[in-house]
């Protein structure tokens, strides 16, 4: 479950990336999916496109995450989060490495916030974290974790920048996780009520909401795989009552924002939807995608869509299935204003005759990946996914709340930093997302992840994924040529 969660899962073969590159430039298809240039004459030959542009105003972002750039974390009464328990446990991280300083962007925020303007971002999403709300997850508010996210919200906006953002990127109080952490329900209801109460405090400054990040994410390699916070593994029933308390969580989080986030506030959740396409464009494999898009977003998405978790997956569970009510599914199926998608590898299935109808397909050795291994690369997501979104679960307003990609970076020695490769790859992902939207898809804007190079989890700052480059030691931002191409590709409104 969770792309993120077969990180570990899959090793390419690194020696094939250069074989990708040239394919990519030359336009020409990856296995088993559409070429860049193919897929551009599809749709000029369907007369869906008649040029590479976006819609007017359509909403270009960056993100990051509080634990990932902030540092700072022991600044201004800041609780202790489940991520600095794991990331000082020898053995958790690359190196040893954790988010105590990141990017100091607590501090350091005016330059990133500079930085946006200059790239002309219309929205930046951020996440508040919660241990700088409430130390101890809930009970006494801390009134400098709010002065600090009201100052850098009133930054962004003086720069005509939109706040969006997400009240849970993983930090959860360390105090909630000793108590069960996302296996209670009380930790949903802590949520809820911290939610509530940073609406009620920010909702002037911010009017656009995300309950959660990858829940997917934070639900099975945290408390799955054992490889990010808090590092456990448990046993399938135990898990699947875990993920049943984190989309509680989300819809509990939905009712308190709407209740207390004042006139025009919006809400929805960042998710990482598992990325089916089809193996190639065929009706049968386009059903199979859809069948697969449903079930095996089963335990988020589509039971946050539908109130419902489909029967497959209850019955793929068996005697695991999760406990619930139906009270607590009402809650789970609150109606969202939008839904952010996290886009970053695919999943290619092809029509089965099996009971599920779908098959996920092996991935050959030599199918190309970027930087972290796990990042296989499959622009075709871009637009399949939020088209099985909007088809299979009729989402009507949607966000790519995540899509980019890490490349080993370095300073080249006139001081820029080369990064083609990312420069490859978003041309790729958005030259998909652009035909989706010109289909009439409903995605409204795109964040680009990351702004920065951050502290990339389990590893640590081995990974970089930012369109500026940060020294960690100096803290010096460099702008990397994919800052430009996206800053080009801002001002044009299209490729
Ligand atoms: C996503 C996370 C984000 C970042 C990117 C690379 O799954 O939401 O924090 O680590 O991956």
């Amino acid at each position: 479950m969770g792309a993120r969660w077969r990180r570990d899962m899959i090793r390419f073969d690194r020696r094939y990336f250069g074989k990708l590159a040239a394919m990519v430039a030359a336009g020409s298809a990856l296995p088993g999916t559409l070429g860049v240039a193919e897929m551009a004459a599809q749709t000029v030959a369907e007369g869906a496109v008649s040029d590479r542009s976006f819609p007017k105003g359509f909403l270009w972002g960056s993100a990051t995450a509080a634990y990932q750039v902030e540092g700072a974390v022991k600044e201004d009464g800041r609780g202790v989060s489940i991520w600095d328990t794991f990331s000082h446990t020898p053995g958790k991280t690359f190196e040893g490495e954790t988010g105590d300083v990141a990017d100091d962007s607590y501090h350091l925020y005016p330059q990133d916030i500079a930085l946006m303007k200059s790239l002309g971002l219309k929205a930046c999403r951020f996440s508040i974290a919660w241990p700088r709300i409430f130390p101890e997850g809930r009970g006494k508010a801390n009134q400098k974790g709010i002065d600090h996210y009201r100052k850098f919200c009133e930054a962004l906006l003086e720069a005509g920048v939109t706040p969006y953002c997400t009240l849970y990127h993983w930090d959860l109080p360390q105090v909630l996780e000793d108590k069960g952490g996302w296996q209670s329900k009380a930790t949903a209801q802590a949520f809820g009520d911290y939610a509530g109460y940073t609406a009620s405090k920010l909702g002037d400054v911010i009017k656009q909401w995300m309950t959660m990040n990858e829940m997917s994410s934070f639900i099975e390699i945290g408390y799955g795989a054992g490889v990010h916070a808090p590092g456990l593994k448990l046993g399938k029933q135990k898990l699947a009552q875990a993920r049943h308390w984190a989309v509680y969580g989300h819809g509990l989080a939905v009712q308190a924002i709407r209740a207390h986030g004042g006139s025009g506030a919006r809400v929805g959740s960042a998710e990482n939807a598992e990325a089916t396409i089809p193996a190639f464009n065929a009706p049968e494999h386009i059903e199979a995608a859809k069948k697969a898009f449903v079930l095996m977003n089963a335990p988020y998405l589509t039971v946050m869509h539908t109130g419902k978790y489909p029967d497959g997956y209850l019955k793929m569970l068996g005697a695991d299935a999760p406990v619930f009510t139906a009270e607590e599914m009402k809650v789970i199926g609150s109606p969202t204003d939008f839904q952010g998608i996290n886009i970053y590898t695919a999943i290619p299935v092809r029509a089965a005759a099996n009971e599920k109808g779908f098959e996920v397909m092996p991935a050959p050795k030599s199918y190309p990946h970027m930087a972290s291994p796990w990042l296989s690369i499959g622009p075709e997501a871009l637009y399949w996914v939020p088209k099985l979104a909007a088809e299979t679960l009729g989402i009507k307003e949607m966000y790519i709340t995540e899509n980019g990609c890490s490349s080993d970076d370095v300073v080249a020695e006139d001081g820029q930093v080369y990064d083609t490769d990312r420069v490859m790859y978003l041309t790729a992902y958005l030259t998909a997302l652009q035909r989706t939207v010109s289909e009439g898809v409903p995605v409204k804007g795109y964040f680009l992840w990351s702004l920065l190079d951050n502290f990339e989890w389990a590893d640590g700052y081995s990974k970089r994924f930012g369109i500026t480059y940060v020294d960690f030691k100096t803290q010096k931002r460099t702008p990397k040529l994919s800052s430009k191409f996206y800053k080009n590709l801002i001002e044009r409104n299209g490729l």
